[in-house]
């Protein structure tokens, strides 16, 4: 009899964490689509009390996205607990995460409550969320920091009160994944109930994926986990990274079984870099592009004999193909339309026609697009889905060198009206960014800025990941080309448009406020 291994996704919640990320309703849809196709079985969807956005974007995907339980997480306050309960209510199946701090810093520093205090806490909020669903998690925060006595005492709480899955956080990343896996193990043999054990594993020290793996052997048989390993700080442990442990090494982990499509992990992984900002590392394992890159030449010598000589993970099961080429310049509209059919990346009337004219165009410059080519113009051009872009780029001319200043002048069109403008810069990329700025009206500062290669070889599409900040508001955007100037003033662009919608987001928001009594 085979076990399953519940595979939490929290990336849409701890995920989204990460300094600078900040994603809108389209684009954490977006991503909640994948990952059913992925196959989680849960998705953590987000903290609805967090923010009026964040109660938006959790609610779209209880009501849309079908297959995966859709999880909030709510501390203990009885307002927070039916406010989280509001926004994942109108999925199938759906789980309220409570959770609350237990270590002696957190009460003492954050809290402000002593441990009675937290107890009842415990009990109240867990009974709370029971009362509106029968899939309740409890998480006691900094857990493994938390003196064990207390802890057991408030996971017993949390059980008496009703719960159903006991997750314990390695908040800060300081287990060690002998003594996590005793930490697991010893909850398993000390509260009584009937309940699932989880893992919430912090990467400070590295360490997420081994310490949830020492849970999973422990007993844990679930794991939270984000894609390509983001989360507060360091991050929290990689989905892509515990699964292809358990599948790979099913010796090590009898009887347990994973239900994630691997076939997709690429793609998800490709999806939420794109569309957080934060690009994947080249050496990453699973995802990485060169997870399946042999340099010397007795590697290539012996991969090319047998791939198994120096590969573990078959390439294709995991989707690593994104090196083939699909497309070319000769492909017409429906060939086009259809490959993004194949791909999962469903596009329609003006979307697909703008994506189609930007592909014409790039096709003709680089001759042989692949798949991740593909992605990267459609996620450019149509910035998340159903998302209008307010300005399209119609021309830029940048002119610089080691002579003169570096001056750029930007078309864009909005609503049909043509706007430009011209500024000198630092450099060429800077030149565009400014006349960009010009030539909308927005003052974004440019915080973060990024540029690899979609694929390899030397006619690989240039690909430019910026962050920029309007007035608090933060945003990223990508751009690609085949010239990296070009790539640099589409990722100003497609951020500049974001803080467009966010603001027409605010304003419409206010003027909905204005009017309710
Ligand atoms: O790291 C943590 O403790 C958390 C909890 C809210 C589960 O993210
Ligand atoms: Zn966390």
């Amino acid at each position: 009899m085979s076990e399953r291994l519940i595979i939490f996704d929290t990336t849409l919640r701890d995920g989204e964490q990460s300094p600078g990320i900040s994603l809108d309703v389209a684009e954490k849809l977006e991503i909640a689509e994948q990952l059913a196709r992925l196959g989680v079985d849960y998705i953590e969807a987000g903290f609805p009390v967090a923010s009026q956005g964040d109660f938006e974007a959790v609610e779209a995907i209880a009501k849309t996205v079908r297959g995966p339980v859709i999880a909030g997480l709510s501390r203990t306050n009885l307002a927070d607990v039916d406010r989280c309960w509001d926004a994942v209510r109108h999925a199938d199946r759906s789980r309220i995460h409570v959770f609350v701090s237990t270590s002696p810093n957190h009460m003492e520093h954050m809290l402000k409550m002593t441990p009675a205090q937290v107890l009842a806490e415990t009990r109240s909020g867990v009974a709370r969320a029971r009362e509106h669903t029968d899939d309740v998690e409890f998480s006691p925060q900094d857990a493994t920091r938390t003196p064990l006595d207390f802890m057991m005492e408030v996971l017993q709480a949390a059980v008496d009160a009703g719960a159903t899955t006991l997750n314990i956080p390695d908040t800060v990343g300081y287990g060690i994944p002998w003594d996590f896996g005793a930490l697991i193990q010893y909850v398993r043999r000390n509260i009584g109930g009937d309940y699932i054990t989880s893992t919430h594993c912090h990467n400070d020290l590295g360490l997420a994926t081994a310490n949830s793996l020492a849970g999973v052997q422990a007993g844990a048989r679930q794991v939270e986990v984000c894609v390509n390993g983001l989360g507060e700080r360091a991050g929290n442990a990689a989905l892509e990274e515990v699964v292809m442990a358990v599948r790979i090494r099913a010796d090590q982990f009898p009887g347990i079984e994973v239900g994630v499509r691997t076939e997709e992990l690429a793609r998800t992984s490709r999806l939420v870099s794109r569309l957080t900002g934060y690009p994947v590392q080249f050496n990453k394992a699973v995802v990485g592009r060169n997870a399946f890159v042999h340099e010397s030449g007795i590697h290539q010598h012996g991969v090319l004999a047998n791939s198994s000589t120096y590969e573990i993970i078959d390439a294709s099961s995991v989707g690593q193909q994104g090196s083939q080429i699909v497309l070319g310049k000769h492909s017409g509209r429906h060939a086009f339309s259809d490959t993004l059919e194949k791909m999962g990346l469903h596009v329609q009337g003006d979307a697909l026609n703008a994506a189609f004219a930007r592909f014409k165009e790039l096709a003709d410059r680089k001759v042989q697009l692949t798949e991740a080519d593909l992605e990267a113009i459609v996620a450019e051009e149509i910035g998340g889905v159903g998302a209008e872009p307010a300005f399209t780029l119609e021309s830029l001319e940048v002119t610089g060198g080691t002579v003169g200043v570096p001056r750029a002048r930007v078309v864009l069109i909005r609503d049909g009206e043509k706007t430009e403008a011209s500024a000198d810069g630092d450099g060429m990329i800077d030149a565009a960014c400014q006349a960009i700025k010009a030539a909308t009206g927005i003052d974004a500062r440019l915080t973060d800025f990024n540029v690899s290669s979609v694929t390899g070889g030397v006619d690989a599409l240039g690909d430019v990941i910026v962050q920029l900040d309007a007035d608090g508001v933060k945003v990223s955007g990508r751009g690609v080309s085949t010239d990296v100037v070009e790539a640099s003033a589409r990722a100003f662009l497609n951020a500049t448009n974001k803080v467009v919608r966010v603001r027409a987001r605010t304003e419409a928001r206010a003027r909905i406020d204005e009017v309710t009594p």
